[in-house]
């Protein structure tokens, strides 16, 4: 195992990238001016992040969903605490935290950061480890998600399960509209549906992130984002022992909350 400190830094609590950090933007963020009809999405990594930046461009930009404007995703829609790599933005005071089953958010990570400038371990065991320490990008995924929830409340907030859309997508994005206050033709839906397909994803750079790896971390290799977009990969990787261990785990941290899980296709 690398040392921690090398890839990541703690700012109140939780753990940054540290390449491309900017620790006096984070500062400022107490003050910053949120408007009315900004938009969030929140994510622990690896829940489906790339996905929704792809649904909210698809559901906002026609010129997105007729392919006509080549921009990309991630600058229509950025990364709040990144503003480097910030084209414009496009936030706001609706919140839409997507949440994935931990065990295949802990799979992705595993092989997510073998390649990208994070801690990483050559055996899923020791992943597990870090995992459940929350010694990774975006800390402890117990707390996250518990810490959105208990404060939902407070905002106008939405949780959606990344199974869910791979289950039923059109569905779900009904929901996703509704809760925007979007309307969309049918013929409009169709082609929101058809691009947000992990296939099709996988297939467009304007989605994919290939070209933002490339650029900023010089990783040539594609698909990293878009690995394979299943549930329940995790059944690949862990043995019963493990998953033993990971559901006293969870059914100790998670005790009495309310959100449900789904941890297979069936
Ligand atoms: P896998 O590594 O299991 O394939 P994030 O953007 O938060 O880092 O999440 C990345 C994960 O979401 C990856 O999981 C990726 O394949 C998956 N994902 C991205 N787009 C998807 C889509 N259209 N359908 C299903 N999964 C998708």
């Amino acid at each position: 195992m690398e040392d921690i400190d090398s890839f990541l830094f703690k700012f109140k609590g939780y753990y940054f990238l540290r390449p491309g950090l900017d620790i006096g933007f984070l500062e400022t963020l107490n003050d910053f001016e949120i408007r009315e009809d900004d938009v969030f999405i929140v994510t622990y990594p690896k829940s489906g992040t790339i996905w929704f930046q792809q649904i909210l461009n698809l559901i906002y930009f026609d010129e997105h969903r007729k392919s006509t404007g080549n921009l990309e995703t991630v600058f229509r829609v950025p990364y709040f605490e990144y503003p480097d790599q910030n084209g414009f933005y496009f936030l706001s005071l609706q919140i839409i935290y997507v949440y994935r089953n931990p065990k295949d958010v802990m799979c992705s990570y595993f092989h997510f950061s073998k390649k990208m400038p994070l801690p990483t371990t050559s055996t899923i065991e020791e992943f597990m480890q870090l995992f459940l320490e929350g010694k990774v990008l975006g800390s402890l995924w117990f707390d996250h998600i518990k810490g959105w929830h208990e404060h939902k409340s407070l905002f106008n907030i939405e949780f959606m399960m990344y199974e869910e859309f791979k289950k039923d997508l059109r569905g779900s994005m009904l929901k996703v509209c509704k809760f925007l206050g979007k309307e969309l033709s049918d013929e409009d839906m169709d082609t929101v549906v058809s691009q947000a397909m992990f296939e099709n994803m996988k297939l467009d750079p304007r989605a994919n992130y290939d070209n933002i790896l490339k650029d900023q971390f010089g990783i040539q290799e594609k698909g990293h984002f878009l690995r394979k977009g299943t549930i329940g990969d995790w059944k690949n990787y862990m043995t019963v022992e493990q998953n033993e261990r990971f559901d006293k785990i969870f059914q100790k941290n998670m005790k009495d909350f309310p959100l449900k899980f789904i941890w297979d296709m069936n």
